[in-house]
C-alpha cells in the first residue's frame, strides 16, 4: 500500500471509520454492488464529516452519483446552490448543460460516475479554500479509486488544479490528455464557463470527442484475446 493511501486510511481511522478495507485490489476484484457498497460507506463518512469550516454552512453533503464501476468520471469544483439543496452534484444551470454534454456524447448520468473535488457548498459559490481542498481530498481519492474509471473528465481549472495538484492554466490544459496515477485525464472548461461563452462548446465537444475515442478503444481492447 503506498504512502497516500496510508495516510487516506488513518484519516478514515481518525473519523472513527474502522471497517474499511482501502486495498485496491479488493475493488478491483469486486463486482459492481460491491463497489456500490464501499462508495455508500464512504458516503457515510463524508455525511458524518466536520473537518473544515463548510460543514457549519452545508444543508447537503454532495458526496457523487451515478454508475459504481463507470469507465467515465466527471469532476466538477464544489456544490452551488442547487446541488447543495437537493444533495446531487450538477443539478443547477450548469448541471443541465453538463447532462445535455452526457447525452450528445450517447450516454446517460446513470452510466457516468459525477463528482466534485469539494464535497460541500462554499458560502456565496466562492472558490474552495486550499485547506477546504486539503481536507476534502481522501474522498475524491477514494472515489476514483473503487470506481476504476478509463477516463476522467476535469470541468474547469479549479478541478483539474486540486486534483493534479498542479497549477495548470486551463486554456493550456485544455484538450491535453494527463495522467492521473494511470488514469487519463481529459481537462475541458466548466460548463459555467459555457453558459458565460457558449462559443467555447466547440472546443469542449472537441475534448469529449477524444474521450469518446479512447473509450472506444479501451474498450475495444477489453473485449480482443
Ligand atoms: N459546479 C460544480 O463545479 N459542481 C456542481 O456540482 C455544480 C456546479
Amino acid at each position: 500500500m503506498n504512502d497516500a493511501l496510508m495516510n487516506e486510511l488513518a484519516l478514515l481511522r481518525e473519523f472513527g471509520y474502522t471497517h474499511l478495507d482501502v486495498s485496491g485490489q479488493r475493488a478491483a476484484d469486486s463486482g459492481q454492488e460491491d463497489q456500490r457498497a464501499l462508495l455508500a460507506e464512504m458516503a457515510a463518512v463524508a455525511n458524518a464529516c466536520q473537518k473544515c469550516k463548510l460543514a457549519k454552512t452545508r444543508t447537503n453533503v454532495v458526496y457523487g452519483v451515478g454508475s459504481p464501476n463507470a469507465d467515465l468520471m466527471f469532476i466538477g469544483e464544489a456544490p452551488g446552490r442547487d446541488e447543495d439543496l437537493k444533495g446531487e452534484p450538477f443539478v443547477g444551470r450548469a448541471g443541465q448543460l453538463l447532462t445535455d454534454i452526457i447525452k450528445a456524447m450517447k450516454l446517460t448520468r446513470d452510466d457516468v460516475y459525477i463528482a466534485n473535488i469539494i464535497k460541500c457548498r462554499p458560502p456565496e459559490n466562492r472558490n474552495p479554500e486550499p485547506d477546504e481542498i486539503e481536507e476534502c481530498r481522501p474522498f475524491i481519492r477514494r472515489q476514483i479509486e473503487i470506481i476504476q474509471p478509463k477516463v476522467i473528465v476535469t470541468l474547469g481549472r479549479i478541478a483539474l488544479q486540486s486534483l493534479m495538484e498542479r497549477d495548470y492554466a486551463i486554456s493550456g490544459a485544455r484538450g491535453q490528455w494527463l495522467d492521473f496515477h494511470g488514469i487519463k485525464v481529459m481537462p475541458t472548461y466548466h460548463p459555467a464557463y459555457l453558459l458565460r461563452t457558449p462559443s467555447a462548446k466547440k472546443d469542449v465537444w472537441a475534448d469529449m470527442k477524444k474521450v469518446m475515442a479512447e473509450l472506444s478503444s479501451a474498450s475495444a481492447e477489453t473485449i480482443e484475446p
